[in-house]
């Protein structure tokens, strides 16, 4: 597995620690951000595993960043990619090659609330249940086929702080198993 990040990488560090599981089916072979002062980028390097930083900043369209991950992606002979905060809306360059091989997760329960800002916007509906989603990813932002979801209550009171933070308990625990069962499938 790739694992592409672009921040905190709190998800990327629980896909690492459910690959040093005694009964994992997958490896971590490398973590590539497109920040470099990713804070998940610091981790992924204590915690031993290979990092890369693509900054977007260095090409002049998305679909020469897209390109230059896919090569760097492709020469890492991977068999499927993990986005895990990755904040770039992806092309086709970068879909098509790996179609049915790249995950995503988004801290809502898809189809609701695509994009940002997903617990501002679902506490101000008034939604009674949030959660999170393991999708697979097309060219269409947060649109691919849902592998798996997660839900939280929505609690009186409840901040996008303090509803981000009780889903994103639950995003480690789903994004790794979500994995497997995607691999094994
Ligand atoms: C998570 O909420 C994830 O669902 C969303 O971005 C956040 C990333 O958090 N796509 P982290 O970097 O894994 O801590």
């Amino acid at each position: 597995m790739g694992v592409l990040i672009s921040g905190t990488g709190s998800n990327m560090k629980a896909l690492v620690a459910a690959s040093r599981a005694a009964d994992s089916i997958f490896e971590i072979a490398c973590v590539v951000s497109n920040k470099a002062d990713a804070a998940g980028i610091t981790w992924a390097k204590e915690l031993g595993v290979a990092t890369q930083i693509i900054s977007h900043r260095d090409y002049p369209s998305r679909e020469a960043f897209d390109a230059a991950l896919n090569d760097y992606m492709q020469a890492q002979h991977l068999d499927a990619i993990a986005c895990a905060g990755f904040m770039r809306v992806m092309t086709p360059v970068l879909v098509a090659p790996w179609a049915g091989k790249i995950l995503n997760i988004h801290p809502s329960l898809l189809p609701l609330y695509k994009g940002l800002h997903t617990h501002e916007r679902a506490i101000a509906a008034g939604e009674k249940e949030a959660g999170c989603t393991v999708h697979l990813v097309t060219a269409e932002l947060d649109d691919g086929p849902i592998l798996a979801q997660a839900r939280v209550p929505v609690l009186a009171g409840d901040t996008p702080e303090s509803l981000a933070a009780r889903v994103l308990l639950e995003e480690h625990k789903l994004y790794p198993k979500a994995l497997s069962d995607f691999l094994s499938r």
